[in-house]
């Protein structure tokens, strides 16, 4: 790449739905990037003021962009994205990765075959309050981690499942359509995720997907989690409500998504509130805590995603979140799938080796 494709990096965007559209208005307000083009079949040419394509393969032949965003269905990401790597773009590749963890390795084997930049976007990952989090646990902050529990529920409007069917069919529900987020998260804070266990439930909207789940976590490093998410219930609790990264979900300050329990202090994110014994008194319980916010500059995880991704697609940066990465966080979504459906614990080391050696259908 010379100089001056550096200073603009083309990039197109493939499937220009609700999220398609967001990234549309980050790469416009971005300086040095510009929108080369858009794909989608039932976008009109011309609707975002750049050329639109049918078909992602018409855009890559026609437009060559140096970097794309995929932000089409579910079930086309592994395929739309290993075409886009063999037209030499670099990909920011919305999440799920894949739909399963099986095909997600499909995508894993071609980023490494044809050394492909790929970033899966799991973009919480790039909120500051979340690298200040992981600063603490990995300083040792807190102490040792024991325990982390986490929930997530926010009442989806029906139009969301009635308009589009996708929404209400396997490869969807709330636990791949958002828990993974939550997971990828306590996968990123905590480590490896070795035990899952999981009730779900398609109680309250009677669809064929789940609308509610309780998870259990055993992490490599000893430390337990819980996590509860629903997409039926009224909540303020969840990363959604307690950020303000979009403004479809309206901002509840000093919310809570995760709370941190270690045996020095306790944090919860992402309002980083850390609670410790005060110095000079007994570490116990018998003791008043203090509380005091860990400072962070604020800044949007969209746009410090797609900073990072221009960094990735210029060669820059190693992705914050590869294909590897994301496959793992997929792996224990289906086991959670498996240990709800089977009502067992899920090894999920024994789990991911089991799909990689084609034992499991
Ligand atoms: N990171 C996040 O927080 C976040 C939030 C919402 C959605 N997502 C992800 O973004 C993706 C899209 O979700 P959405 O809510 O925008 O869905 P959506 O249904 O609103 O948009 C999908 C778009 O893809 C288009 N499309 C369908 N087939 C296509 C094809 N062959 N080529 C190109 N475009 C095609 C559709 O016409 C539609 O405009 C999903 O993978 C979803 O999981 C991520």
């Amino acid at each position: 790449m010379t100089a001056s494709e550096s200073a603009a990096l083309r990039m197109g965007v493939i499937g220009a739905g609700f999220m398609g559209r967001q990234h549309i208005d980050l790469i416009r307000a971005a300086p040095g990037l510009s929108l080369a083009a858009v794909a989608d079949p039932v976008v009109a040419d011309g609707a975002f003021g750049t050329r639109t394509y049918d078909a992602a393969g018409r855009m890559l032949e026609h437009e060559h962009p140096h970097a794309v965003i995929i932000a089409n269905p579910n079930a086309l990401h592994v395929d739309t994205a290993i075409e886009c790597l063999e037209a030499g773009a670099a990909v920011l590749l919305e999440k799920p990765v894949a739909l399963d963890y099986a095909e997600s390795l499909r995508l894993v084997g071609a980023v490494q075959r044809l050394d492909g930049r790929l970033l899966v976007g799991h973009h919480r990952r790039h909120h500051p309050a979340v690298a200040r989090a992981r600063a603490a646990v990995d300083s040792g902050a807190l102490g040792q981690v024991v325990a982390v529990s986490g929930l997530w529920s926010a009442r989806k409007e029906d139009a969301y499942f009635t308009e589009i069917p996708w929404h209400r069919l396997p490869g969807a529900g709330v636990t791949l359509l958002n828990v993974v987020h939550d997971l990828d998260l306590l996968r990123h804070l905590c480590g490896e995720v070795a035990e899952i266990q999981a009730m779900h439930s398609s109680h309250a909207r009677a669809l064929a997907v789940e609308d509610t789940v309780s998870l259990n976590l055993r992490f490599e490093s000893g430390a337990v989690g819980s996590f509860l998410a629903s997409d039926a219930g009224v909540s303020p609790w969840g990363w959604d409500q307690a950020t303000e990264e979009t403004a479809a979900f309206p901002f509840l300050p000093d919310g809570v998504a995760y709370r941190i329990v270690g045996t020095r202090a306790a944090l919860s994110v992402p309002n980083l509130a850390k609670y410790a014994y005060e110095q000079g008194v007994p570490a116990d319980w018998h003791s008043p805590l203090s509380r005091t916010y860990l400072p962070v500059s604020p800044r949007g995880s969209f746009q410090a995603q797609l900073d990072h991704f221009a960094d990735v697609a210029r060669g820059l940066a190693d992705p914050l979140v590869s294909a590897q990465d994301a496959a793992h966080t997929l792996a224990l979504v289906e086991a959670s799938a498996l240990a709800a459906r089977t009502r067992r614990s899920v090894d999920v080391a024994q789990f991911r080796a089991e799909v990689e050696a084609g034992e499991r259908p």
